[in-house]
């Protein structure tokens, strides 16, 4: 089977390589409207960044070649290209150390496993959606999810490497309605619209749970969409352990949680596209995803079947339907075979996480708030203390997204 459908459509045209969404906001470069924004011209890698990068990976592991003989390879290839290439080992320990110095993930306990997935020679859109595929399929397992990274071309003297310029590998449409609504997922309303400029079809009749497509630029920086195929985005539909109408509400999530728009930077070295996955918690897609007012806001449609008294706030019905949410996704989950951790669980895991980190002689910067899950928070012992302060300038780390 193919396994990717190129969109086609209102790509070229008078506008040449512009996009512009129909009807998102026109924000930022007149010249380039809505288009994500170019990635800077990137500058010669700092050699300081090098030098600091390959004494930590050479402080914390044991390679074979000598660190001075490393830095003097290192610093005559910048020297000479304005950049350098990073062993398989300093890309893999690169990557591993980005994902434990990122303050926000309660589940670093298992940094040091990441599976890294080395596409460095991968810059053509089709090639690199290609890639995404079987990252999904290889994370996925049928269910029994790994923590695995694919690291394309970096960023270089000639110019940026290839971008994903979805938020996640696998997100639902948000499909603007008539009346001023979304069917779908209105946090991905104006990504929709964008995909849909540059000619994406949207599925007939519009669901709720329909998979955006990918939209990568090559090194041209030309956006170009490929469909995810059926079998590489495993979902789980929702059920309730107790209410057999939970099923009826058709409500379903995927299984596997891919972060695609934030750049990988190791000793100097900017990987624009590097989409990496963990495993879901249960409270993210509970008590986040379908429970914000600005998600699927489904807290009144749970309430309502649970026949909860909804005329105050006062009642604890959002509460109550809260932990039915959060406890239909877990059973789903479980029942399903698909990996997911839950907040008490996790909470435990991370706090034994620091304890490691600070016996290694590290400090463990964390972001309370978003360490501390968002139902239950003095249930578990993360919300109980509090942390480093996280340092925006720790190196090798997963970078913000540009736009
Ligand atoms: N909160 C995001 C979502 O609901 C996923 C962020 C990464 N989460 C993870 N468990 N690795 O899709």
């Amino acid at each position: 089977m193919t396994a990717l459908v190129e969109g086609t459509g209102a790509l070229s045209g008078s506008m040449g390589t512009v996009v512009r969404p129909r009807s998102a906001p026109e924000t930022g470069c007149p010249v380039t409207g809505g288009r994500p924004a170019a990635p800077p011209v990137p500058q010669p890698v700092d050699p300081d960044e090098a030098r600091t990068f390959l004494e930590q990976f050479y402080a914390e592991t044991s390679p074979m070649v000598p660190l001075d003989r490393r830095l003097r390879q290192v610093f005559h290839e910048i020297a000479t290209t304005g950049t350098y290439r990073h062993t398989p080992e300093e890309l893999t320990f690169g990557a591993r150390v980005a994902w434990r110095n990122s303050a926000r993930c309660i589940g670093r306990l298992y940094w040091n496993g990441l599976r890294v997935r080395d596409r460095r020679h991968v810059t053509e859109p089709a090639q690199v959606a290609a890639e995404c595929v079987e990252h999904l399929r290889e994370a996925t397992r049928g269910g029994r999810i790994r923590s695995t990274i694919t690291v394309f071309a970096p960023d270089g003297p000639e110019g940026p490497g290839p971008r994903i310029l979805n938020e996640q590998l696998i997100r639902y449409a948000g499909h603007r309605t008539p009346d001023g609504g979304v069917r779908g997922d209105p946090r991905y309303a104006e990504f929709t619209d964008q995909v849909v400029a540059i000619g994406w079809q949207r599925p007939e009749p519009l669901g709720r749970f329909d998979v955006l497509p990918l939209m990568i630029a090559g090194t041209d920086g030309r956006p170009r969409l490929f469909d995810l195929p059926r079998d590489a985005v495993h979902e789980v539909g929702l059920q309730h352990p107790e209410f057999a109408w939970f099923a009826d509400l058709r409500l379903r999530w995927h299984a596997v949680p891919a972060i695609s728009n934030m750049p990988l930077v190791v000793g100097g070295v900017q990987y624009g596209a590097a989409p990496f996955n963990g495993w879901y918690l249960n409270t993210e897609i509970g008590a986040r995803n379908l429970a914000d007012t600005d998600r699927y806001d489904l807290l009144p449609v749970i309430a309502e079947r649970l026949g909860l008294d909804t005329s105050s706030v006062r009642t604890l019905w959002r509460d109550r339907a809260l932990i039915e949410l959060v406890r239909a996704v877990q059973y789903s989950f479980d029942e399903a075979g698909v990996t997911m951790a839950d907040h008490h669980t996790e909470s435990e895991r991370f706090l034994t996480h620091v304890a490691k980190e600070e016996s290694a002689g590290r400090s463990c910067p964390a972001d309370w708030s978003w360490i501390v899950p968002p139902v239950s928070g003095a249930l578990t012992a993360v919300y109980h203390r509090y942390y480093d302060a996280p340092d925006p300038d720790a190196r090798p780390a997963f970078l913000p997204p540009a736009s």
